[in-house]
């Protein structure tokens, strides 16, 4: 039976070094790290969202503001929310909570977001840095999922890693953080031939489609790393990518779901926030 990667632990593990960290940095700088998140509209999945980051920013000693716009508001309005928090000097991280309504460009917002203050990393100079190996802020999924293979020493040089997803806010930097690690990368997505074949071939799968249960025992070889990103709403029930209990046996190493990648998200939203507070307040005080 495979091993789990055990998300819950790890991210409780980090919080309580980031609040540490949070406590001393507060008596240094007498300035909270604030993150302020941005959610428009009121679909229920993103505001538990939002819910789950402002909890996990007050457990650590952070200031949360969440800013309510209504689902009709104009794109430079939005954007002027934006900038009022860009010329915060109390204000270091900025999330902008996903989806936003379509009449809103977002490549247009999220470039709109001061780079330094770009928690989730998808600011176009951002993503050039990553691409770049350059010191950035990296999104928080996949950056939690490098921290999980970091605590059960997983090998990553020279590993095949297959990953199924291709979307600027998983898929893509997580290929470039597996090539950071010496590993050899290949990227699968709904054009994909004969996905099975791709998946097959991999020490490290990492699943983030976004289909119930796709992933099964036939899609994998044995001693696989199983990493199971998807999270689905089918009539009530949430499931992850990974049908865990056809995997299981067959898998190394697999993220429980619940309890896998999704608690590792939020502890790096906050190693993020705290990253973008030392860039700026440390900065400017020491
Ligand atoms: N655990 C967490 O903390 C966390 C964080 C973020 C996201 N998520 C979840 O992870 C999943 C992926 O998120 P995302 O934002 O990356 O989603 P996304 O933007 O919808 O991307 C999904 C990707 O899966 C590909 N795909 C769809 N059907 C496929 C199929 N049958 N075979 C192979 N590839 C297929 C798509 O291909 P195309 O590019 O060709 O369309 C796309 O690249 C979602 O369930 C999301 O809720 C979880």
């Amino acid at each position: 039976m495979g091993i789990l990667l055990d998300g819950s632990a790890l991210a409780k593990k980090i919080r309580a070094n980031i609040k540490i960290e949070t406590e001393n940095y507060i008596e240094k700088y007498h300035i909270k790290p604030h993150l302020a998140v941005i959610l428009v509209g009121a679909d229920p999945a993103s505001e538990t969202y939002v819910r789950f980051k402002e909890k996990a920013c007050n457990q650590v000693g952070m200031k949360s503001t969440v800013i309510n716009k209504p689902s009709d508001i104009t794109e430079d309005d939005l954007l002027k929310a934006i900038y009022e928090l860009n010329n915060d000097p109390l204000v270091h991280g900025i999330l902008l909570q996903l989806p936003i309504p379509n009449h809103i460009n977002l490549e247009r917002v999220i470039n709109a977001i001061d780079p330094k203050k770009d928690v989730d990393g998808f600011a176009n100079e951002n993503v050039a840095k990553l691409s770049k190996n350059q010191d950035t802020l990296v999104p928080c999924t996949p950056l939690g999922i490098t921290r999980l293979l970091d605590e059960y020493n997983i090998k990553t040089e020279g590993e095949h890693c297959v990953i199924i997803g291709r979307s600027q806010i998983v898929g893509k930097p997580m290929a470039q953080l597996m090539l950071q690690r010496n590993s050899t990368v290949t990227i699968c997505h709904s054009k994909s031939k004969n996905l099975k074949e791709l998946t097959q071939q991999a020490d490290i799968l990492i699943a983030a489609v976004g289909k119930a249960h796709m992933v099964d025992e036939t899609y994998i070889k044995k001693d696989a790393v199983v990493i199971d990103v998807g999270v689905s709403r089918v009539e009530g029930i949430i499931y992850g990518d990974v049908n865990f209990d056809k995997v299981v046996d067959k898998a190394s190493y697999i993220t429980p779901m619940p309890g896998g990648t999704g608690p590792m998200t939020i502890a790096c939203l906050l190693e993020n926030t705290l990253k973008c507070y030392l860039d700026l307040v440390g900065k400017e005080n020491d």
